[in-house]
């Protein structure tokens, strides 16, 4: 009885609460080396902006109010690319290095009210970062109790990195070396900082005055800190990434385009596994969000951006190009297809060269063939444009076959107007419809007509010049030019 007590309140002595961690992503820098008028952490990969993507899953760790996302360079156009998150921005006005980033945010990560035990710095051009990798960072350094805990990954090619020394039997960490600042011998270490850490926060803005700028580039190095912890006897390690891949930075064009072809490749791999054939996926550009169902085939160069959602048993020919587009099941998108905010229904055929402009709902069965462009239309279920034609602002009712140029005269040079063609019409090749005008339930228009006023149900609208001949008159002609020449 009294053992079985001993171990009850044994179990229920409070256990140390979790920690308090704020996340800093460091975004203030130009990104020198791209040569670039536009923000490092602006440029896109894998569809959308690099900082984008660390703050989505610095999200997936902590709340986004407790998320501070250091801006300097741009910082304007920064903060409006990624508001919408809800995080909090830190102003570095003038970018003197990762360390003097740090300092800039310390009123928002120590201040008072703000009581952190632990930040968790990630850096804004390193995107491939997991939110299972920042949980294993986050508790490696509260296991370790250490002020400052790296995240490394061993690589093949070191170069440019900062490198983690390490010394004595326990291997904690006691310098990170810039390549700059590397001897030939720490060149050949290949354990290399991520640039990603996490640090005890009082310990951090207890010590982070002591960084200097006695370096190369004359810049506060916050990697820096582990000499500044090592020399202090606070204790700095190193925790190694499984996947080196995941700490990827992209300092160059040549390296954000490594990191865009690894996103692009997983997406792939996650849709084969789902059961989607993809031929060449190196060629395809998937955007994360999208969706496709089983056993539709992707053929090569064809792109699936924003949020598309595809249905199954499709086929989606070469060369289209499909952004923010819902596509039902057995739709078949032929060659060149372009297609932008539109829903197009089961058992569709688009193609090829269709245009779908925003706003264009195609039904099910119906055809939009060759070289027709279409914008804020209807097309009701199995109507067929199948030719040549604009057709915009127009409410089309089903079984409705729009000949090849038909035209849709929408707009007068100031407003748009709209066209209704009803149920069953049949409009004959290289029609005009001046809007807004209406076309009656199983009306006909004759081949070429310009059509300006509404045409009653079941009748035949002729709105053309009558045919005139004018027998022999080419024969009389040639002989007239004989004479002449003679
Ligand atoms: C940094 C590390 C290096 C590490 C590498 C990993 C330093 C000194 N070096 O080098 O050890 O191997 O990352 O990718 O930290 N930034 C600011 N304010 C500044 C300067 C930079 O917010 O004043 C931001 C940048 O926008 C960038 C991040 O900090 O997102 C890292 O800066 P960057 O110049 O890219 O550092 P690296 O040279 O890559
Ligand atoms: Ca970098």
């Amino acid at each position: 009885m009294a053992k079985a007590s001993k171990t009850k309140s044994r179990s229920s002595l409070p256990t140390s609460p979790p920690p308090r961690i704020a996340i800093a992503i460091m975004a203030a820098g130009k990104g020198t080396r791209l040569k670039s008028k536009h923000p490092k952490v602006l440029h896109e990969i894998g569809g959308k902006p690099i900082l984008a993507h660390v703050i989505a899953t610095a999200e997936r760790v902590v709340p986004s109010e407790d998320i501070f996302v250091i801006i300097g360079h741009e910082a304007e156009r920064v903060r409006e690319a990624v508001a919408g998150t809800g995080v909090n921005f830190v102003l570095q006005a003038e970018q003197r290095g990762t360390g003097h980033a740090l300092m800039v945010a310390r009123q928002a990560l120590s201040g008072k009210g703000n009581s952190y035990d632990q930040v968790i710095v990630l850096s804004g051009d390193a995107p491939l970062i997991t939110a299972a990798t920042i949980r294993k960072l986050s508790d490696f350094h509260s296991a370790q109790k250490a002020a400052m805990t790296v995240l490394s990954a061993d690589l093949d090619n070191p170069y440019g990195y900062g490198r983690v020394i390490r010394k004595g039997a326990r291997a904690e960490v006691t310098a990170i070396v810039e390549e700059r600042s590397a001897t030939p011998q720490q060149k050949k270490i290949r354990e290399i900082n991520s640039g990603l850490y996490a640090f005890a926060a009082a310990s951090l803005y207890e010590h982070i005055d002591r960084l200097s700028t006695a370096n190369p580039h004359g810049e506060y190095y916050l990697t820096d800190m582990a000499g500044v912890f090592h020399r202090a006897r606070q204790k700095v390690v190193a925790i190694k990434t499984s996947d080196a891949g995941e700490v990827l930075g992209s300092n160059t064009r040549a390296e954000m385009m490594v990191l865009d072809v690894r996103l692009r490749m997983a997406k792939c791999r996650e849709l084969l596994e789902a059961g989607v054939t993809i031929f060449y996926p190196h060629t395809c550009v998937i955007d994360r969000e999208v969706e496709v169902g089983a056993d539709t085939v992707i053929e090569p160069f064809v792109q699936l951006l924003g949020h598309t959602k595809i249905g199954a048993d499709c086929r989606i020919r070469s060369y289209s190009v499909i952004a923010n587009s819902v596509i039902g099941e057995r739709v078949t998108v032929k060659p060149g297809t372009i297609m932008e905010d539109s829903r197009v229904g089961a058992g569709a055929v688009l193609g090829p060269y269709s245009h779908l402009r925003p706003g264009s709902e195609v039904g099910e069965g119906a055809h939009v063939g060759n070289f027709v462009e279409t914008k804020k239309i209807k097309l009701g279920k199995g109507s067929k444009a199948n030719h040549l034609s604009y057709l915009g602002d127009a409410e089309i009712g089903e079984g409705v076959n729009i000949g090849a140029g038909t035209i849709t005269c929408n707009y007068d040079g100031v407003n748009k107007h709209q066209t209704v063609i009803e149920d069953g019409v049949f409009i004959g090749s290289d029609a005009t419809l001046v809007a807004p005008v209406k076309i009656g339930r199983g009306a006909y228009v004759a081949a070429a007509s310009c059509i300006t006023e509404d045409v009653p149900a079941d009748a035949l609208a002729l709105g053309r010049a009558r045919q005139s001949v004018k027998e022999g008159w080419a024969r009389a002609k040639r002989e007239g030019q004989k004479e002449k020449s003679r």
